[in-house]
């Protein structure tokens, strides 16, 4: 019997991630079988101990439950604690270890497959939930010129900011964007899921290199439509993130990195 692993989240039906680490394991000839489960409400933590009793070895997880799992586990990555979510677990020597691949996995699509390292770089960050919480240590350790997270609710914002006081790290309100530039943008708010635009002063993203929407398959949002107004050279959507944070797992529980390019040319749905 070859070795199991599974995605589990609510609802599954649209993941992707059965199909990405199928094209992993041929690729770089493991034996492995990786499901996906639709996640009770009642039953996640039951859901997850039945898997690894059954024999499993690990699991991605995804929405809503990555913070149960990451206080289901008995050891966490420090990204894991400062995301305080885990989006993957690992079953070995009887404990269960949580790590955090979204933040890894968002900043190597964008220094690596999209050619625009962060070091020396001005970066907006927009929003202050598990998305950002997962990005904001491997981004602060890209060495980048100033970290700036804007969100609406300021006291969320300010919370980030105490558990991690790091010299490049700001927080700003959005109105306090107008006349800022910056190189990079990345849009971590959960308001293109809702067709809606954060409310960026229009020209914020005047001079920035790239446009990074988080989100995955929902072509132009307001928020790329605005930077595609502005001339904004790249822009991009979360196909990158999805196909490196799962390659990182990957490699965490096989001890083999499989290459991404090809996978994440399948899965890109254009922006238009
Ligand atoms: P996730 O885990 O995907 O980050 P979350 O923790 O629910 O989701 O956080 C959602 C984020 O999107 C929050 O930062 C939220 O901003 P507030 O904290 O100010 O509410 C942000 N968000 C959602 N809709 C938004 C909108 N229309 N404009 C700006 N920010 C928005």
């Amino acid at each position: 019997m070859s070795d199991r692993y599974a995605v589990i989240g609510r609802p599954i039906n649209h993941t992707k991630s059965p199909l990405i680490h199928g094209l992993f394991a041929e690729a770089t000839g493991q034996a492995l079988e990786y499901g996906a489960i639709e996640g009770e409400l009642e039953g996640f933590e039951a859901q997850v101990l039945q898997l690894r009793s059954e024999g499993g070895l690990g699991m991605n997880i995804t929405a809503p439950f990555k913070l149960r799992a990451f206080e289901l586990a008995d050891r966490r990555s420090e990204r894991a604690q400062l995301a305080r979510a885990a989006n993957a677990l690992k079953f070995e020597d009887g404990s269960i270890y949580a790590e955090n691949f979204d933040g890894i996995g968002l900043l190597r699509d964008i220094e690596q497959n999209l050619g625009e390292p962060l070091r020396n770089r001005r970066v907006l960050l927009l929003g202050a939930g598990g998305a950002v919480r997962g990005a904001l240590l491997p981004f602060l350790q890209a060495g980048p010129r100033e970290l700036v997270i804007a969100n609406r609710d300021m006291a969320k914002a300010l919370t980030l900011r105490n558990e991690l006081d790091h010299p490049r790290l700001r927080i700003s309100r959005y109105e306090e964007l107008d006349g800022q530039a910056f190189d990079i943008v990345v849009n971590a708010t959960s308001a293109s899921l809702t067709g809606e635009l954060p409310p960026l002063p229009a020209g914020v993203l005047g001079g920035a290199r790239l446009a990074y929407e988080l989100a995955y398959g929902k072509g132009l949002t307001p928020f790329l439509r605005m930077a595609q107004a502005h001339g904004v050279a790249r822009l991009a959507d979360g196909v990158g993130m999805l196909v490196e944070q799962a390659a990182e797992a990957f490699a965490w529980w096989r001890g083999v990195r499989p290459e991404t390019r090809a996978v994440i040319d399948r899965l890109t749905i254009p922006l238009e």
